[in-house]
């Protein structure tokens, strides 16, 4: 896992490079994928709200009935090519005559695109899914920015590529090692939990989640502010549960994040006490909102290898997933 998470930054660089594809002009555009590739929709949203585009995501079977009136165009993103949802709402896009791209390595979802003559953008094969982060985010917001009016993403892709080479440094020494070794020592054992904020760091909460699940095979969620002062803050205030020594709070805060949000951030440790084991603050670096979103993101890849690590647990299989695809 060590190796497939160093390559991001070059995944992020094979996507700036990649030949702009070509697509059907769109003012909305739907991105459907599951799990390691569907979260590759959740970082082309964010990035395209920044600019005022409008991308939405679909993570289930078919498609929403909104389609047939907006009529968006389709990004399908299957890193394997063969994800049952995935190709459910690539057919259900044919059906209603909507215009399809795909992102993927092959399998079904290939063929399809042959077939049917729809563009594909062919990442890297030979990877997880989840590894695959710079490649799958880079072709989807190629595919964005190529169908809408996004601004020229290879700034962008650039920028993540080297915030990313930055915080990894080299032979695992780099700033970011640092502190996902603090995080991950602060951590281990607990559930976690990762509070972000709309834009960046909500993406980059739910990929430490994802990854905590699939690579430390530890349970763990995450929420944003100011959703969470509304609901879930009287949770962790209390002590009565006696959850304090079982669960561990990360905070990601955004170089970008409005002065009410910050303002949220600051109260909360005082209003919380000891109710928690805050395990750490983390901060995004570089100015676009990809890069905010990636650099955010790695520390938690990085945490969630430390601890898988730390647990004598090997990150790369996901047996349970493979074993519920194959008794569908
Ligand atoms: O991490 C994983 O392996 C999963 O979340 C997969 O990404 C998910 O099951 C979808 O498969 P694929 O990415 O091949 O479409």
């Amino acid at each position: 896992m060590w190796t497939m998470i160093e390559s991001l930054p070059d995944q992020y660089r094979w996507a700036a490079e990649l030949e702009a594809p070509t697509t059907s002009p769109a003012s909305t555009v739907l991105v459907c994928g599951m799990g390691g590739s569907g979260i590759s929709g959740d970082f082309a949203r964010v990035v395209a709200a920044a600019e005022g585009v409008d991308v939405r995501i679909h993570k289930d079977y078919g498609l929403p009935s909104w389609v047939e009136h907006v009529r968006p165009l389709i990004v399908a993103v299957s890193y394997s090519g063969n994800t049952a949802e995935t190709l459910s709402s690539v057919e259900a896009a044919l059906d209603f005559g909507l215009p399809v791209a795909a992102v993927t390595t092959g399998g079904e979802l290939s063929r399809m695109a042959g077939v049917q003559d729809f563009p594909a953008v062919l990442v890297p094969a030979g990877m997880q899914p989840r590894a695959a982060l710079g490649y799958l985010v880079g072709a989807v917001v190629r595919l964005v920015a190529a169908a809408s009016s996004l601004g020229d993403p290879i700034p962008m892709l650039l920028e993540a590529a080297n915030e990313t080479a930055d915080l990894l440094g080299e032979e695992r020494a780099g700033p970011g090692h640092d502190q996902a070794r603090r995080i991950a020592a602060a951590l281990a054992g607990r559930l976690v939990a990762v509070w972000g904020s709309a834009g960046p760091t909500e993406v980059a909460a739910q990929r430490w989640a994802k990854q905590f699940h699939e690579n430390a095979k530890t349970p763990a969620y995450w929420s944003i502010v100011p959703e969470l002062n509304h609901n879930e803050l009287v949770g962790w205030a209390s002590s009565h549960h006696g959850l304090s020594s079982a669960t561990g709070l990360v905070v990601l805060r955004d170089q970008g994040e409005i002065p009410e949000i910050a303002r949220r951030f600051d109260l909360m440790p005082d209003l919380i006490g000891q109710s928690v084991h805050r395990a750490g603050e983390v901060w995004t670096t570089g100015t676009s909102v990809l890069a905010r979103a990636a650099t955010a993101s790695l520390i938690g890849d990085l945490v969630s290898v430390h601890v898988a690590e730390a647990a004598g647990i090997d990150p790369v299989p996901v047996d349970v997933l493979t074993e519920l695809k194959n008794r569908l």
